[in-house]
């Protein structure tokens, strides 16, 4: 007993620690003058519920009823993410996680099997504490445990029969990494040969025009569902869409009610949506362009601040978000981030999270609007400067200790 109540102390002082890290990186971040973006999520409560206020009436007549478990300004968010996805209807859900086990179940009712073939790194099979198997009654296989989508040979070579093929565009967790078009038409065509059906999880499809070199509606029209998010790249206050057949969406949003998904009220969500469709979505393919620009300024960096090994991936970003990955532990890295925000008003990177090894950690860049007015001599100079950074904290020793 002595012992548990030890190792329930030390988790409880690494969380207090880990809260207080995150505040403070926060803090720098914000108040720092360049950066590569601004995410939302840094916000204080007043600043989002002003920018709601101040922009809802550009995207709604704010002298209609509020919505009442769906309706109004939800049912126009569907009508109009069905238009963008050429659809033939859409249904809001509170959670990406509760629309795609909505949309996996209805499919193994309708195909009669109820093995999903997905990659190992979507992400729920990684981040939803096992709900398809726990909660939705499916059963997973893998095409592939290679870090990329998997190819049409490989689907084609599963053993075992599966009812739905789930392409997560991009796999966000092996790098935000898309197939080319070619590939996601062939993996597409082999699920058919299958027999199974084609459910995009699409938390993220809205940045993937520029790779494919197609709009939405021709992604979309590869596959059978799709998936899609509000609060990442469009940056919205939550919520998602599932949009397909008339039919499977109407089923859907019988399931939907099982899975305490009718909200009452869910008009701040759809507004900050509309909001992120109208202000974010078309800004997306200029951000993916200053990506690509943005990883050359962080490779002519990271080569002349002599760091001893780094790696961009992918080598060219396909969206406007890719990894970095460092060989130092994440807390050393988020030091000399919070440092560098602090003494030169410039942030560059967000949270680093160790992996396997020890001393390698890796961040998600995300390349937005802010990045556009940050030229990239001074990017790639700012690199150098945060690896100086850690060179000096090698030297001193062993990371610093958290203050407060
Ligand atoms: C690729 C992907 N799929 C699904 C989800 C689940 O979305 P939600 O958080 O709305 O449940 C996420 C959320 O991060 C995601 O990144």
């Amino acid at each position: 007993m002595a012992d548990a109540k030890t190792a329930a102390e030390r988790a409880e002082v690494a969380e207090q620690e880990g809260v207080a890290l995150q505040r403070r990186r926060r803090d720098a971040q914000r108040a720092a003058r360049r950066a590569l973006s601004r995410p939302r999520m840094r916000d204080s409560l007043g600043e989002r519920v002003e920018e709601l206020a101040r922009l809802a009436g550009t995207v709604a007549d704010l002298d209609e009823p509020v919505d009442i478990y769906g309706g109004g300004i939800v049912a126009e968010l569907e009508e109009r993410v069905a238009g963008l996805l050429g659809t033939e209807a859409a249904a809001f859900f509170p959670s990406g996680t509760m629309a795609q086990q909505v949309a996996l179940r209805a499919w193994a009712g309708r195909t009669g099997n109820p093995v999903v073939a997905l990659h190992p790194l979507a992400h729920p099979e990684v981040h939803e504490r096992d709900a398809l198997h726990t909660v939705s009654g499916l059963r997973t296989v893998h095409p592939t445990r290679a870090p990329r989508l998997p190819t049409a040979a490989e689907v084609a070579a599963l053993e075992e029969p599966f009812g739905t093929l789930m392409l997560e565009l991009p796999l966000r967790d092996a790098g935000f990494v898309l197939p080319s078009w070619e590939e996601l038409v062939d993996v597409v065509a082999a699920a058919r040969e299958r027999d199974a059906v084609v459910h995009f999880d699409g938390a993220r499809l809205w940045e993937t025009e520029t790779h494919f070199g197609k709009d939405l509606r021709e992604i979309a029209a590869l596959a059978d569902s799709v998936y899609v998010s509000f609060y990442k790249s469009l940056e919205g206050l939550g919520g998602a869409v599932l949009a397909g057949p008339q039919q499977l969406v109407d089923e859907a949003r019988a399931w939907r009610h099982r899975y305490g998904g009718q909200i009452f009220q869910q008009f701040p969500t759809a507004l900050s949506a509309l909001i992120g469709l109208e202000r974010e979505l078309p800004r997306l393919p200029e951000y993916v362009a200053r990506a690509r620009e943005v990883s050359a300024a962080l490779r002519r960096g990271l080569e002349r601040s002599g760091v001893s090994w780094y790696r961009l991936h992918p080598e060219v970003p396909h969206t406007h978000q890719f990894q970095l990955w460092l060989p130092y532990a994440a807390r050393e890295l988020d030091e000399a981030g919070i440092a560098q925000a602090r003494e030169r008003s410039e942030s560059l990177f967000g949270a680093w999270h160790d992996q396997q090894v020890p001393r390698l950690a890796l961040t998600e860049v995300t390349v937005t609007g802010a990045a556009l007015e940050w030229p990239d001599e001074e990017i790639e100079e700012a690199v150098a400067d945060f690896v100086g950074r850690l060179e000096k904290g090698d030297r001193a020793g062993e990371g610093q200790r958290e203050e407060g």
